[in-house]
């Protein structure tokens, strides 16, 4: 095979920022992407039907054939009417950040169970429930592995509430979503795809493979990829793409984060070139994610990777992306 062509992906996890920053990161997606999952830990974050409209007009207006879906940052005291009120304005997620495990997630959540009342709500308006996995009490490496154990809880309480374990790393995180219920799925980024703690630290620490959860071991990344390729519709694609300016990763206190928009395709092209699963691309990164968000597919606007070689930029827009000056043997383009 020398060029695939496939429906025009969508990534159902993505970070773009605020202010100035976000045209750059929203045209990067745009170059590759359809529909993108917008992630609301924003400075401030997206709390209100209306800073998240503002937000969407923003990235709209940057990347007008880009469409972003958007979700907001859960927190214990919304009240029924506002939940009605984001949903109103389009948001299809919540997201549930657990406080202080990751970038800008100071003002997450402590106990889960405060947010019961809202997981109430959110089922019956047919809002997702978008999880960032890790205990924060936990080890750092364990975190998401003792997480999970408290999902069963959220599935059986709330049976109509779509649950998404977002960026899974590890292969018990792979376990415990296939034997979950259907309304349970999960994303998967290309990082988790392809590396380990060895990549980030096994000889000198490698700031730009830093990210949360945390890259795993070669037995996790393997399920990870395994289940990618599996065919399996509980998993697709979401690229957990999180930009931070170089000075941000290169100091004493790196911050977490892989930036992978321009990267994506080509990269997830190879690991499933590599997986003789091609065929299984496209329910992955185009189908699967809209089936379980009740989206129609795309099918007018496609996407083509040819088997080309080129190399990696250094920086976008003072981002140091995935691969990095590496060459890489597919390239995509937008049709
Ligand atoms: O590595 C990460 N970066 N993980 C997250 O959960 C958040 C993201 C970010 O916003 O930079
Ligand atoms: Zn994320």
């Amino acid at each position: 095979v020398n060029e695939l062509i496939i429906n025009l992906p969508d990534d159902f996890h993505v970070h773009l920022r605020q202010g100035d920053e976000t045209p750059d990161y929203a045209k990067d997606h745009e170059a590759h992407f359809n529909r993108i999952m917008v992630m609301p830990n924003t400075l401030p974050p997206i709390r209100s039907a209306e800073s998240m409209l503002a937000y969407y007009q923003e990235i709209k207006a940057a990347a007008p054939s880009l469409n972003p879906l958007m979700t907001f940052k859960l927190h214990p005291d919304y009240t029924p009417e506002q939940l009605r009120a984001l949903k109103e304005a389009g948001a299809i997620a919540g997201k549930y950040y657990p406080q202080g495990v990751t970038t800008n997630s100071e003002d997450g959540v402590r106990e889960m169970d405060a947010l019961f009342p809202v997981f109430a709500e959110m089922e019956k308006l047919g809002i997702v429930l978008s999880l960032h996995g890790e205990e924060p009490s936990a080890f750092c490496i364990d975190r998401e592995r003792v997480f999970i154990k408290k999902m069963e809880k959220i599935w059986t309480e709330f049976p109509k509430l779509k649950i998404v374990l977002e960026h899974v790393s590890t292969l018990e995180a792979i376990e415990l979503v296939k034997a979950a219920p259907a309304h349970v799925a999960a994303t998967i980024t290309v990082h988790h795809m392809c590396l380990t703690l060895n990549d980030l630290m096994g000889g000198a620490l490698k700031p730009h493979y830093f990210c949360k959860p945390v890259v795993q071991g070669p037995q996790d990344r393997k399920a990870i990829l395994n289940a990618a390729c599996s065919g399996n519709p509980k998993f697709f694609f979401g690229s957990d793409s999180a930009p931070h300016l170089r000075h941000r990763k290169e100091q004493s206190v790196c911050a977490a984060g892989i930036y992978t928009a321009p990267v994506a395709m080509a990269v997830l092209m190879e690991l499933f070139e590599e997986q003789q699963a091609l065929d299984k691309l496209e329910n992955f990164c185009s189908g699967f994610g809209a089936d379980f968000y009740g989206l129609p597919r795309e099918t007018s606007k496609k996407l083509r990777l040819i088997r080309q070689e080129w190399t990696v930029a250094e920086e976008y827009h003072g981002v140091v992306p995935l691969y990095a000056g590496r060459t890489l043997g597919w390239k995509a383009e937008k049709i």
